[in-house]
C-alpha cells in the first residue's frame, strides 16, 4: 500500500470563561498560592459551569478548527476525540461531536488515554490519513476534569482545568506536515492516576459515593519522576528517528502537567526553555487538551514559523506516553 504524507490543515481551541484562581483555592482547601505557584508553576485555570460537558468543550474547539481549515462538517468523514471525562462510559463523546456539528458523513469514536488523547488521538489519524482511510479528519482532544476534581483534597484539587482543543488532517499538499509518532504504555502504572468507581469494576454504590471513589486519585510524586524521564527520553528518541537533531528543533510543545517538570526535563535535554511552550500557568493540567490547546496557542502568537521543527509530546495515566513530530 502506497502511505500518504499527512498535513494539519487548520487548528482550534476552546476554554471556559470561569477562572479559578490560586487565591480561590485558598479559601476552599489548605493551601497557599506560594504553594501552588512554587510546586507547580500554575496560577489560575479554567472550569467548566454546571450543566456544560466535554462534548460541548470539544465541540467549540472542533468548530473553530474546522473554519481555520476551511472545511465543512459534511467534508468530515472522521472524526476521533480523545478524552479521559467522556460525557457518558457509552455511547462515546466523539458521536455527541457529531450530532452537535452535524458531521453526517463521518465515523466518530474516543480515545481513552488520559493525558496523552490528543498525542494518541492525532497518531491514529494521521495513520487513517496517511493509508487513505480518511481524506477529512478532525482530531479532538477535550477533557473537564473538573468535574470529577476532589475539592476538598488539597493534593489534586489545584493542578486541574478545563479546555480543547483540534486540528485537522488532510492528506499533504503544502506545509504543516506529520512526519513522525510514536506511542507506548506501561500498564504496570495503571494504579497511579486512576478514577476508581462509576464504571464496571467498581459500580457507582452508597459506598463509593461516600468514599469519594468518584473523584481522581493521584500518586503525582511518582508520576513527576516519571514524567521527566520520558518525555526527554521522547523527543531524543524521535528527533533521531527523524535524522534530526535537538537543535533543528523549533519548538517542542509537552503536555501541560507542572512547570517543574518541563525545567527538569529542559535541564535533561540540555536545552532552553525558550524552546519549550508553555501555558500551564494560566490553564493548569486540562489533560488530553493540554497539548492540543498548547498547540493552537503556539500557532496562533506566531510561534510556528515555515519549516519549523514543532515536537509534542505527553505523558500520562495508564501510564501512557506519545511524542509527533511536525515540520511546519
Ligand atoms: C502533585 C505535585 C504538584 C506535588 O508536588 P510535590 O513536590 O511532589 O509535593 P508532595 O506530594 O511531595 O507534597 C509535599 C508536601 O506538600 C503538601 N501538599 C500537597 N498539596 C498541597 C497543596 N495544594 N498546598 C499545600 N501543601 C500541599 C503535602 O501534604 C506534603 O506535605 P508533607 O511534606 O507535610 O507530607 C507533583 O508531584 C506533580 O506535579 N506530580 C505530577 C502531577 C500529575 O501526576 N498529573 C497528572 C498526570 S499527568
Amino acid at each position: 500500500m502506497q502511505l500518504q504524507r499527512v498535513s494539519i490543515i487548520g487548528s482550534g481551541s476552546y476554554v471556559p470563561e470561569k477562572i479559578l484562581s490560586n487565591s480561590d483555592l485558598e479559601k476552599m482547601v489548605d493551601t497557599s498560592d506560594e504553594w501552588i505557584t512554587t510546586r507547580t508553576g500554575i496560577k489560575e485555570r479554567r472550569i467548566v459551569e454546571d450543566g456544560v460537558s466535554t462534548s460541548d468543550l470539544a465541540t467549540r474547539a472542533a468548530l473553530k478548527a474546522l473554519e481555520s481549515a476551511k472545511v465543512s462538517p459534511e467534508q468530515l468523514d472522521l472524526i476521533i476525540l480523545g478524552t479521559a471525562t467522556p460525557d457518558n462510559l457509552f455511547p462515546s463523546t466523539a458521536c455527541y461531536v457529531h450530532q452537535k456539528i452535524a458531521a453526517v458523513n463521518a465515523s466518530a469514536f474516543d480515545i481513552s488515554a488520559a493525558c496523552c488523547g490528543f498525542v494518541y488521538s492525532l497518531t491514529v489519524g494521521y495513520k487513517m490519513v496517511s493509508s487513505g482511510a480518511s481524506k477529512n479528519a478532525l482530531i479532538i482532544a477535550a477533557d473537564a476534569l473538573t468535574k470529577l476534581t476532589d475539592y476538598t483534597d488539597r493534593a489534586t484539587c489545584v493542578l486541574f482545568g478545563d479546555g480543547a482543543g483540534a486540528v485537522v488532517l488532510q492528506p499533504h499538499n503544502q506545509g504543516h506536515e506529520l512526519l513522525y509518532s510514536h506511542l507506548g504504555a506501561d500498564g504496570s502504572g495503571t494504579d497511579l492516576m486512576i478514577l476508581p468507581a462509576g464504571a464496571s469494576k467498581m459500580p457507582a454504590s452508597h459506598k463509593t459515593v461516600d468514599e469519594r471513589l468518584h473523584y481522581i486519585k493521584l500518586r503525582g510524586r511518582e508520576v513527576f519522576k516519571f514524567a521527566v524521564i520520558k518525555m526527554a527520553d521522547l523527543v531524543i528518541a524521535a528527533v533521531k528517528e527523524c535524522s534530526l537533531t535537538l537543535d533543528d528543533v523549533a519548538l517542542i510543545i509537552p503536555h501541560q502537567v507542572n512547570l517543574r517538570i518541563l525545567e527538569s526535563a529542559a535541564e535533561r535535554l540540555n536545552i532552553s526553555m525558550d524552546k519549550i511552550f508553555v501555558n500551564i500557568h494560566k490553564y493548569g493540567n486540562t489533560s488530553a487538551a493540554a497539548t492540543a490547546i498548547a498547540f493552537d496557542e503556539a500557532r496562533n502568537s506566531g510561534r510556528l514559523k515555515k519549516g519549523d521543527i514543532v515536537v509534542l509530546v505527553a505523558f500520562g495515566g495508564g501510564l501512557t506516553w506519545g511524542v509527533n513530530v511536525i515540520r511546519w
